[in-house]
């Protein structure tokens, strides 16, 4: 039994955006999303999401039948914000509650385990860290090893202050325990809030074990404030991807220059360049190459293909075996059977392309016509002369050569050449014009 608040009422003032701060997202998902990953991982009773500034639009984001939505107006602090919440939980069985941070995005349930796992049933547990600089977070207090309370910065002497061990403010506390203390918060402290933070001295009071557990990681409990943050969590996770890629076996040419925003599963033998952005669902497949500065969304590659430079594979893109797509070439919702070539420069759009097809440099699939899409069908064997347009829906038969220049408007029968285009002429004694004399 466990159930889970998470705060996400805070305005992010210092993000000096428009959107709500959760909403910004780490590794193109919003940060409340990472949250609610990890607290999906624990299997939890309930969990209830506190919102405030912006909030319709958080909901309107992220809602799902899992979920409850608890409206705090005004944010008075960290300890109303999960008073808030109390009533979502008051027809279920009253259990361990977690508190998480929707500005916290990379946190681990193998963490949150931990720290559920050490608060029990009966005990308040905190996740605190050890840090070389806690200025700006609670402070741990300690009496002969034993936390007393936690002390903000704000509130902090001296001594206080030295202290390193700080409260991240994920903390998991018995459901009745917490139902009981909240109320008590007062907001007698330097920033004038009612603070979650106090419950600490509460359970202390009744004399209730405080124990604490830790993070593998400290960046898995840094906050996002600013956009400097959010980029500093963006390339530790970026970090993370990349090494448990290369883990895995993937060769990448410099594991900070890759970027996974979504999932990317790789065969073996796989090597990835430079640069390469991946979105989405992306599936490679063994001995796949990805050449440098390379974007690929939602696609599928087939073994032993080879990818750019400077290529594009949109969503609903699957290619087969050792398929080239070169530098400039864009494909999108289209298959591509094994063998084929796409080298340079060229858009193949809502398109079934055969085995052994070469798509030569500057050919285009016309599949809009500026209101519907067409498909165009190449079949097997097809070769595709250079600089040709075609207008789909059109289908080119098996075996089938087009000519450089064609523009293609009718179907291209099997084995035979089609090609479009006016017939050569040389004018002979022809002369350049020459620039007349000014009078
Ligand atoms: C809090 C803790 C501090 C801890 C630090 C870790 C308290 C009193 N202090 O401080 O001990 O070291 O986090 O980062 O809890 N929020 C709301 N409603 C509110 C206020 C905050 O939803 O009225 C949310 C914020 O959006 C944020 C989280 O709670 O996600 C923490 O709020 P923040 O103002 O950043 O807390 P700190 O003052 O940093
Ligand atoms: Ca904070």
């Amino acid at each position: 039994m466990l159930n889970i608040v998470i705060l996400a009422a805070g305005q992010g003032k210092r993000m000096r955006s428009d959107l709500p701060k959760v909403l910004h997202p780490v590794a193109g998902k919003p940060m409340l999303a990472h949250v609610l990953d990890s607290a999906r991982e624990l299997a939890p009773t309930k969990v209830c999401v506190v919102y405030g500034h912006g909030g319709e639009r958080v909901r309107t984001a992220l809602d799902s039948t899992d979920l409850t939505w608890a409206l705090q107006e005004p944010q008075l602090g960290t300890g109303h914000a999960v008073l808030q919440a109390m009533p979502e939980f008051a027809a279920v069985p009253p259990a361990p509650t977690l508190v998480l941070y929707g500005d916290v995005p990379l946190i681990r349930a193998a963490t949150l385990r931990r720290l559920i796992e050490a608060a029990g049933a009966d005990k308040l547990a905190l996740l605190t860290a050890h840090l070389d600089n806690p200025h700006g977070y609670g402070r741990i207090v300690r009496i002969d090893g034993k936390v007393t309370r936690i002390v903000e910065e704000k509130d902090a002497d001296d001594a206080e202050r030295a202290i390193r061990e700080v409260n991240t403010g994920i903390l998991v506390a018995p459901g009745a325990a917490l139902v009981s203390w909240l109320p008590q918060l007062g907001s007698a402290n330097a920033q004038g809030e009612y603070y979650l933070t106090d419950i600490v001295a509460l359970a202390v009071a009744e004399g209730m074990d405080v124990v604490t557990a830790h993070p593998d990681a400290n960046w898995e409990t840094e906050g996002v404030n600013s956009k400097a943050q959010l980029a500093t969590l963006e390339r530790i996770y970026q970090r993370n991807v990349a090494e448990a890629l290369m883990e895995q076996g993937v060769t990448l040419a410099d594991p900070a220059r890759i970027d996974v925003r979504g999932q990317l599963i790789c065969g073996r033998d796989v090597s990835i360049d430079v640069n390469c952005v991946f979105e989405g669902s992306v599936v490679l497949g063994d001995g796949v190459r990805i050449g440098p500065n390379c974007v690929l969304q939602d696609a599928t590659v087939g073994p032993g293909s080879v990818i750019g430079p400077f290529a594009r594979l949109r969503p609903g893109t699957v290619l087969a075996e050792d398929v080239h797509i070169g530098n400039f070439v864009e494909v999108k919702n289209s298959s591509i059977a094994a063998h084929s070539k796409a080298n340079h420069l060229a858009y193949i759009g809502d398109a079934t392309v055969g085995s052994r097809v070469n798509v030569g440099a500057g050919t285009i699939t016309c599949n809009y016509d500026g209101a519907n899409k067409y498909r165009t069908v190449i079949e097997d064997d097809v070769f595709i002369g250079s600089d040709t347009q075609l207008v789909a829906p059109v289908t080119i038969g098996r075996g089938a050569t087009l000519g450089a220049g064609t523009t293609l408007t009718k179907d291209a029968p099997p084995d035979a050449l089609t090609v479009s285009r006016p017939k050569q002429i040389t004018i002979t004694g022809w002369k350049r014009p020459v620039k007349q004399k000014k009078p």
